[in-house]
């Protein structure tokens, strides 16, 4: 298939796009892109392409921006329920981490979920792919952690391989046992430490050993704040992780800054997320690194919170910058990859190329697919958007429509009546 007559091709070749150099997109006008089975075989002007390859099918993108699909790279996809009562209270003055200690929040997705069987849950999170992939989202991140204990955390692994493989939409699966202090460790976080690192982590690599065997292992991922792992228990959880095998994520300084940032980069981790209360020392470590910082804007921005990621210090010290919506039911139930870029314009100051940038090629080193998405080169995976808009200057501008025409997705074009 010929793509031809896009107005800006945004190929964002070249690799992942370090501090100042955020936000080359490499637009070729008029552009067109030749695609063979599910991988992009050429780019280049439409009058090349179609000189070249004149018998082949087209599909005529009529003027409009073509960029990469976005990739996002951390997102709770999967859980039970909703918490629009929290909200509320929210709304009424009770802080997030309040409601959270008083055994809501998380824990309360944790009831809904662990209860929930396995269909439901795959119903109810392949909606929420369904409307990711409707706005431009071909690869995310996903978590687990609404399970806590091994068996519901296994379940929750087994539910993302099976969607993966049902749904158009790709899945890099993170197993986050560590999102919360199970119920059952109630006011003993030292306990549930040690049976992630005595029992779940070794149950998570024998588990997958034997239902993906070949298959890459998952990240783990922990969530070092007050009131969840401290920076001593992060460690000991993501080096028993890293002596497994596993490749690592962190949650860090979402609230209070307690050096998971720097531990992230220490560590080797592919990527250390939120970063709102961040140090200047952790973020030249991490710029040091090749660890990704992945900024949430939805995030304070669902919680009416006033700070965000210093993304501008960040791409000042030479760090890697990406994005990601952290769609989860507590902070952020947001699909929407445009959405953030348009929060990501505003409150992290990103140029919509830079924030473009971020939710592409940054986003897929952040989950180690830069190699296979995140841009429009050859042997490349085909995952392409065509906007509704010839400027794509228009993601970040606006919000709150989706300007997403059209998906295609490993070379297929998607037929949304059945997504
Ligand atoms: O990334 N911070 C921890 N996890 C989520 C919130 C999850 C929830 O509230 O259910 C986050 O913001
Ligand atoms: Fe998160």
């Amino acid at each position: 298939m010929l793509i031809t007559h896009a107005s800006q091709l945004l190929t964002l070749a070249g690799g992942p796009q370090r501090g100042a150099d955020l936000g080359r997109l490499g637009i070729i006008p008029d552009g067109a892109v030749l695609i063979r089975g599910e991988v992009i075989e050429r780019v280049g002007t439409s009058e090349e392409l179609e000189r070249a390859y004149p018998d082949e099918p087209r599909l005529d993108a009529g003027g409009r921006a073509v960029l990469p699909g976005f990739v996002d790279p951390h997102t709770h996809l999967i859980w039970a329920g909703d918490r629009a009562a929290e909200f509320e209270m929210r709304l009424a003055g009770a802080t997030y981490m309040e409601i959270m200690a008083a055994g809501g929040g998380i824990l309360s997705t944790v009831r809904a979920t662990r209860s929930a069987g396995l269909e439901e849950l795959k119903a109810q999170s392949r909606r929420r792919m369904d409307a990711m992939l409707r706005h431009g989202t071909t690869t995310a991140e996903a978590k687990t952690g609404y399970g806590l204990d091994t068996p519901s955390e296994l379940a929750q692994l087994q539910a993302l391989l099976e969607l993966d493989a049902e749904h158009p939409l790709d899945l890099v699966p993170t197993f986050l046992g560590a999102h919360a202090v199970a119920p059952e460790f109630d006011g003993d976080p030292e306990g549930y430490t040690r049976l992630l690192c005595e029992e779940m982590l070794p149950a998570a690599r024998r588990w997958w050993d034997e239902h993906a065997p070949g298959r890459p292992l998952p990240f783990v991922d922990v969530f070092c704040e007050t009131g969840a792992f401290s920076l001593e228990q992060s460690r000991a959880i993501l080096e028993r992780a890293r002596e497994l095998g596993f490749p690592l994520k962190i949650h860090a300084d979402e609230f209070d800054n307690l050096g998971g940032a720097s531990l992230a980069a220490e560590l080797g981790a592919a990527s250390a997320d939120h970063l709102v209360k961040t140090s200047p020392g952790d973020i030249r470590r991490l710029a040091a690194s090749e660890t990704v910082a992945v900024a949430l804007p939805c995030t304070p921005f669902g919680l009416a919170q006033p700070e965000y990621t210093p993304a501008a210090q960040i791409l000042a010290a030479g760090g890697l910058l990406a994005v990601a919506s952290d769609i989860n039911p507590g902070t952020a139930w947001c699909e929407s990859m445009q959405f953030v870029i348009a929060l990501a314009c505003r409150y992290l100051k990103l140029t919509p190329a830079q924030a473009i940038a971020a939710a592409t090629i940054n986003a897929a080193a952040a989950v180690g697919r830069a190699d296979r998405v995140g841009s429009l080169e050859p042997g490349k995976q085909a995952d392409l958007l065509i906007l509704s808009e010839p400027d794509y200057r228009h993601l970040g501008y606006r919000f709150g429509t989706n300007l997403v025409a059209q998906v295609i997705k490993a070379g297929q074009v998607i037929d949304f009546s059945s997504h």
